[in-house]
Formats: structure tokens, sequence, C-alpha cells
């Protein structure tokens, strides 16, 4: 692997680079080729990462005031954003992103440093109006250590998220990265390390889910679990969790609405509804996998949508096509089995794979289906590939109840020029994000973000990703 600058096949404890002897291939979806290796970590060097996290937090990192904390962070930042570039080259090769979107979660990963860098010294306990004689406040105190399990279609906007907003409040990580897409991880910890992290605060334990994550999942040590990955996962994460009587933060995806209305902005939506369930191969847990259209302008949309997914061109992410494959084998046969499964519907497009792309590359045209009814399982079922259904409906009564007409609920967006009915939807609609004449907003590292019902519960980004990685003590003092 040329592009790699440092030696893929180490885990990072206590600020050291080891090798654990045992190793897993690094894939490049694109090809389909096995271009590099990463360490598979197990229970052994999960222990000692949480070893290591407590040490920090007894030592240099735990003494840190929050401003040295937040310009440790800024500092990680400025180098991400200087090394974005290979970044992005990195995560293109190894998750088979576009060029284009590696390039905007490298910048993504440099903006939480920055946004948590600059929160560190920001989040203020309070006084308590209480007895005479007394004087009570509140302190936001650290978990201690935190686990980060990782799935692999968002790696370093995950790790913004998650482990930035941990770092700021003090906690020490164990990143556990996904089996299929480490190389980004491994490389901030480099960057990290660079920045002058404190040995001990940021440790990352490749491997495989059923062994380093379970591992880390139920290490007695670790006091709060942030998890984005599937629903199964999800369930057994918290169930270990309840063991060790530990918070959970669960991201576990969705089947998400977009819903446009006849007098909606039409060309202004356009982009939004296609970018949104092609962008990354359509495997975003925020994806817009359901469009619901009013019937007054369904056959315009459909026929607006279909032509766009005409227009898309699949190929090699680096370079840098409209989609590039899918993760892996094991994920484009999930996905075409849907696409069997949705046998009876109606394919109104499909985007083309180009000529020349590697034939052992996992490509799926991306596919616009109509005819489903709110019911059918592929309008129920995440399917996590480049596949969006288009379902009419015939008032805002109706559009609430198709929309929430799923177990997810996580992100929505709603096209309407009429003020009221937008704000109606806004409420009506069981979702942890909806977003008005728009749709996911470029990131949105300052918003809170994550799910109801099977999209999990708990938030991150933004400020209130920081009341989850910390926990609330309350003082009471009798002066008399
Ligand atoms: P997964 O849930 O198996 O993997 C996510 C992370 O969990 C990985 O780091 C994996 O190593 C780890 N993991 C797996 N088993 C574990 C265990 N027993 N204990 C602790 N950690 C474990 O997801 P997978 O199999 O890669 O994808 C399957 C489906 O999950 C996708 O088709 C999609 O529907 C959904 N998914 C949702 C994501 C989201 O953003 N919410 C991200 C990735 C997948
Ligand atoms: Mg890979």
């Amino acid at each position: 692997m040329d592009k790699a600058w440092f030696d893929t096949a180490q885990y990072l404890i206590g600020g050291r680079w080891l090798d654990a002897g045992a190793h897993l291939p690094v894939v490049n979806p694109s090809t389909g080729e096995t271009m590099g290796q990463i360490v598979h970590c197990g229970a052994l060097q999960v222990d000692a990462a949480v070893a290591a996290a407590q040490s920090a937090l007894s030592g240099e990192w735990g003494a840190m005031t929050a401003a040295e904390r937040g310009r440790v962070l800024t500092r990680i930042g400025v180098l991400v954003a200087q090394r974005a570039e290979e970044l992005a080259q990195l995560e293109a090769l190894d998750v088979g992103k576009p060029l284009r979107q590696a390039r905007a979660d490298a910048i993504a990963l440099a903006r939480y440093c920055e946004f948590y860098g600059g929160a560190a010294d920001k989040l203020m306990g309070e006084t308590i109006p209480y007895q005479n004689g007394y004087t009570v406040y509140t302190l936001r105190e650290p978990h201690g250590v935190t686990g980060h399990i990782i799935p692999w279609n968002y790696p370093m906007q995950i790790i913004g998220r998650s482990v930035g907003a941990a770092l700021a409040m003090g906690n020490a990580a164990v990143l556990k990265p996904a089996e299929d897409a480490s190389l980004t991880a491994l490389a901030f910890g480099r960057i990290a390390v660079d920045a002058g992290l404190p040995p001990g605060a940021l440790n990352i334990v490749p491997g495989l889910g059923a062994e380093a994550g379970a591992a880390l999942s139920a290490h007695p040590g670790v006091r709060h679990l942030s998890f984005t990955g599937s629903v199964g996962v999800g369930r057994l994460i918290q169930q270990t969790a309840a063991q060790n009587i530990v918070p959970v933060t669960l991201e576990l995806g969705g089947k998400s609405p977009q819903i446009v209305f006849d007098d909606a902005d039409l060309d202004r939506a356009l982009p939004f509804l296609v970018n949104a369930g092609v962008q990354n191969a359509g495997q975003t847990c925020s994806a817009a996998s359901r469009i619901l259209v009013q019937r007054g302008v369904y056959d315009a949309v459909v026929a607006r949508m279909a032509e766009a997914y005409g227009a898309l061109r699949v190929g090699p992410a680096v370079d840098d096509y409209d989609v590039g494959p899918l993760i892996s084998a094991r994920q484009r046969k999930v996905v075409t089995g849907y696409l069997e499964r949705g046998g009876d519907l109606t394919v109104a497009a499909r985007g083309r794979v180009v000529d020349g792309a590697a034939e052992g590359g996992f490509y799926v045209p991306p596919t616009l289906l109509i005819g489903a009814r709110p019911d059918h399982p592929l309008a129920q079922e995440e399917i996590f590939g480049p596949v969006q259904v288009v379902i009419p409906f015939d008032d805002e009564t109706e559009a609430v109840q198709i929309a929430n007409g799923t177990d997810y609920g996580l992100v929505a967006g709603v096209w309407t020029e009429n003020g009221g009915r937008a704000m109606r939807l806004a409420r009506a609609v069981r979702s942890g994000q909806v977003f008005l004449n728009n749709y996911g907003a470029g990131g949105g590292v300052e918003l809170p973000f994550g799910g109801s019902g099977l999209s999990g519960h708990g938030r991150e980004k933004g400020f209130e990703a920081l009341y989850g990685f910390s926990v609330l003590k309350t003082v009471a003092a009798w002066h008399g």
C-alpha cells in the first residue's frame, strides 16, 4: 500500500505503537484486492488498552485543565486539516468513498476537533438555591474510560463526533474501529500523538467485532459505551452494558424519509433528494431511503429523480465518480438480496457502472424504485445501499402516518413553502433531526444527532454530546 504513511499493522496503547502478531487483511473495495494488513487485537490488547486509559486519567491527561485539553484537541484539528488530502486518499482506498466525499469527511474530522477543542472549557455547572446555610453546586466530570465502537461507513466523522467529545470532557478513550475500515482511525492516532495528546488518552485496538469489540464492550473498566452500527450488535452492546451498569449511546441507522409537498421548490429539493440516497453509495445511517411525494407532483418528482439517476456514474473511488463501490462483498450481497426481494417493484431508473471498473470491485448501480406500498420490506428495512423508494401520499395526515410508519426515527426532511405546515410536520414526525427545506446540512458538526425507536438513543454532535460524555455531581455544602 503505497498511500499509507505509517505502519498500518500496529495498534496504539499508552502512546506506544505495537504489533499484536495476528493480522486482518485491508481490502480495497474498488478492486476487491487485498492491499495490506491491520493488527487483529483480542481481549489481551483490550485489557492493556483499558489499563493504559486508566493510568492516563490518574496521570498527565487527568491533570490537564479543560483549557489545556481544548488546546490539544484544537492542535489535533489543525494537523488533521493539514493532512486532509492524505487522509482522504487513504479513506478512498480503504472504504471505496469517492474522493470528494472522503475529503469532506477529513474536513469534518478537523472541524469536530476544532469544535470540541473550543467547547472543552465552556461546559459549566450550576449553583442551586437550597436551604439557608447551604451552598449547592454541580460539577460536570468525565465518566472515566470510554469505549468507542465504530462502523466502516464514516470512520473519520464518527471518530470526530465520538472521541472528540469524550476527550473534550476529560475521558480517556479506547477506540475499536471497524475491521473493514481501520486505516484513518490509525492515522488519526498518529496525528493525535504528534499533536501532543498525552499517552493513554486515546488507545486504538483494531480487530473483529466479536473479539476486540465484544471484549471492549464487556470490560468492567469501561464506564461509558458509544456504538454506531447495526441494530443487532446495538442490542448486544446494551446487554453487556447492563451487566456493568454503564450508560450507552447507540446510533443504529434508520429508514429516513424526505417528504415533498405539492408546493415544494423542486429545483432546490432535487439534488438533496438524490444525494441523500446515493451519497457514500447509500451506506449512510441518515440516508433518505424513502422519498414521500404528494400526488400533485409525484410524476414530476419521479421523472426528475429518474433523470438524475440515469446520469449517475459508478466507479473506482480514487477516480471520484458520483458513486463508489460498497464496502465489501458481504454488503453487496445484502443489497442485491434486497433488490431481488423488490422484484415486484418497478425500476424507475438506474445509474451505470463505468467501463473499466474492476470486475472484483463491489459495485451496485444506484436504483430508484416505485410502486412500493409503505409496508413493503424495501420501504421498511434499512438497505444500506444506493436504493431509494418513492411513495405517493394524499395529504399531511397520510404523509405523517407513512413517515412515522417504520420502527426507526433518525432524520426526516420536509419540503414545502407553507411555513405553518413545515412547523407542524417538524413536531409530528418522530425523528431525532428534522430538516425543513434542506437535508443533512453538510455533516452538521454543531447539530445534536441521534435517534428514537430502533435508530437508538442518546445524542452525539454539537454541545449536547458533552452532557452525554460527562456525569453530573451535586455538591451540597453546609456552612451555617
Ligand atoms: P456491525 O454492527 O456488525 O459493525 C459495527 C461495529 O461493531 C464494527 O466495529 C464491528 O467490529 C463491531 N462489532 C460487531 N460485532 C460486535 C460485537 N459482538 N461486540 C462488539 N462490537 C461488535 O455492522 P456491519 O455488520 O458492518 O453492517 C451490517 C449492517 O449494519 C449494515 O448493513 C447496516 O444496515 C448497519 N450499519 C449501520 C451503521 C450506522 O451508521 N448506523 C453503520 C454500519 C452498519
Ligand atoms: Mg477496506
